[in-house]
């Protein structure tokens, strides 16, 4: 049967990719999309939409009831560099927003909670190559302290309530759909809408500035696997670490520029470079490989490619120009 699902931050980053996706997979009416401050685009549309304030754990509790939900996927949150301008609402946000969900969840029948978690967990305690599953977690933003944190409450609901809840660090994301807001990842989506409008972009970053990343499509896979994974083979219920490639915002540049001859970029490192300074640059994701079966399907050429041949054709609908 059918989950019966709800996505908070459906109109995020992660969500508006998410909930076509799930409800490509689990039915229109099954897919419950859960809004706050911003619309959402149309895709969003087709199927159940209701605004909801997770901070409220009395509306979580009605949405619950309301659509009888049996999974959720809690995706409302701030990421590293809005958090960084005001790290009071990040925490309020971020924290509370979870624990009003996983407190909803347990007390009312949910058997599925999904949780995404962060490159933004590690600082500069971690090795910045191939950090391991268990690197120390010493973030030095107020996002990797809610996505520690967080990862923290996310166990202990699974260790004290037998919540299965379920829990992902993401590398940096790249989506064709949704254009990220507030991450210190965005300049790595960004650059392509420079390259295609104007052939040029002033990256916020160093050009030697690397990161781990992964296609949206990729990330997408990732969340529906854990998720549908027997519970045996998911052991783990704080972030498992995740991967696909790494690169630094110079290679992006040369990829791009072998697709848009003469694109130009220029470097102009603002504070987001701190940030992307303290993350590692790589990620062992050996357990989520081993446990239930992660493997990417997209490495940086096979992304350009195909990031570049979507939001072309979405950015110059035929006959028109930019
Ligand atoms: N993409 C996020 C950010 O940059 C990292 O998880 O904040």
């Amino acid at each position: 049967m059918a989950p019966r699902v709800l996505v908070t931050g459906s109109a995020g980053q992660i969500g508006a990719e998410l909930v076509p996706h799930l409800r490509s997979l689990y039915g229109k009416d099954n897919v419950v999309a859960a809004i706050h401050t911003s619309p959402g685009g149309p895709s969003l549309r087709d199927g159940p939409l209701l605004t909801l304030d997770t901070g409220n754990q009395a509306a979580v509790v009605a949405a619950l009831k309301e659509y009888k939900v049996d999974t959720v996927y809690h995706l409302a949150a701030l990421l590293s560099a809005t958090g960084e301008k005001n790290p009071q609402l990040a925490w309020t946000v971020n924290m509370d927003g979870l624990r009003n969900v996983l407190e909803a969840s347990r007390t009312n029948g949910v058997s599925q909670v999904f949780w995404p978690s962060s490159i933004g967990a590690f600082g500069p305690d971690a090795p910045r190559a191939n950090a391991p599953q268990n690197a120390p977690l010493t973030p030095t933003t107020m996002y990797g302290v809610t996505k520690v944190a967080g990862e923290l409450l996310c166990n202990y609901y699974h260790a004290k309530y037998g919540l299965d809840v379920r829990c992902l660090r993401y590398p940096g994301l790249i989506s064709s759909v949704t254009p990220p807001g507030g991450g210190t990842t965005d300049y790595a989506v960004e650059i392509f809408y420079g390259a295609i409008r104007t052939g040029s972009y002033t990256c916020f970053l160093r050009e030697d500035t690397v990161l781990p990343m992964m296609y949206m499509p990729d990330a997408l896979k990732a969340t529906v696997q854990v998720m549908e994974a027997p519970a045996s083979k998911v052991p783990r219920h704080l972030g498992y670490n995740l991967a696909a490639f790494s690169f630094s915002a110079g290679m992006l540049a040369s990829e791009l520029a072998k697709l848009v001859p003469g694109f130009r970029v220029t470097y102009a490192p603002d504070s987001r470079q701190k940030i992307a300074d303290s993350w590692p640059q790589s990620i062992d994701d050996t357990e989520a490989r081993r446990d239930w079966g992660w493997e990417p399907d997209y490495d940086l050429p096979g992304m350009v490619a195909d990031m570049l041949a979507k939001l072309t054709t979405r950015l110059r609908p035929e006959g028109k120009t930019v």
